[in-house]
């Protein structure tokens, strides 16, 4: 008996220590970095993988994308929830350490709360020379989107948010001819 209350405490304590909030149709990310599970350091590039899915499913839901960005050190999941997303749901991301093959667990909690006042009027932009990375990065999102409010679309100031975001490639693009080329 004692067991089992140890355990779900502990459970409980690994959950409520990584809780997201998402809003529905407004874009998020969420950073998978070593630190999500106690690795301090890496010896060698990409040292430690990840793999991210739904809490008892082989895969995210449809909504969500994990992907890994070398500059960045981590992985990123990232998506869009659609309106009524039912939650919170509760994301599963196993690490893996390639020099020495453990593996270690975390359970995400995401919330998602209802959008207030939806959006009237979308635009769409194909950026050529950034890659999906780049715009998960915070300060480049808040430049871009600095660039729409003050300058492209001074109408949006109040109320930018992004929707979507998705790498060329995913969509359908080639790949560069020149690697060093954002894929857009
Ligand atoms: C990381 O360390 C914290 C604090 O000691 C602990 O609660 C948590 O379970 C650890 N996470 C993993 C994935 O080992």
């Amino acid at each position: 008996m004692a067991n089992i209350i140890i355990l779900l405490l502990t459970t409980w304590v690994v959950v409520s220590g990584h809780v997201h909030n998402a809003v529905e149709t407004e874009m998020f990310a969420i950073p998978i970095s070593p630190n999500l599970f106690n690795w301090t350091y890496q010896e060698f590039d990409q040292q430690y993988r990840f793999h991210a899915s739904m809490q008892g499913k082989p895969e995210l839901p449809s909504w969500l994308r994990y992907i890994y960005s070398g500059r960045h050190h981590s992985g990123f999941i990232f998506g869009t929830p659609p309106r009524g997303t039912k939650q919170p749901i509760t994301l599963e991301v196993i690490g893996l350490n390639r020099q020495d093959f453990e593996t270690r667990r975390v359970l995400l909690t995401l919330r998602v709360q209802p959008k207030q006042n939806m959006a009237r009027h979308e635009v769409e932009l194909k950026i050529d020379n950034l890659n999906v990375e780049d715009l998960l990065d915070e300060h480049r999102m808040t430049r871009l989107k600095d660039i729409l409010r003050t300058k492209l679309w001074t109408e949006s100031s109040q109320d930018l948010y992004a929707t979507f975001l998705a790498s060329a490639i995913d969509l359908g693009a080639r790949l560069p001819l020149k690697p060093s080329d954002g894929e857009g």
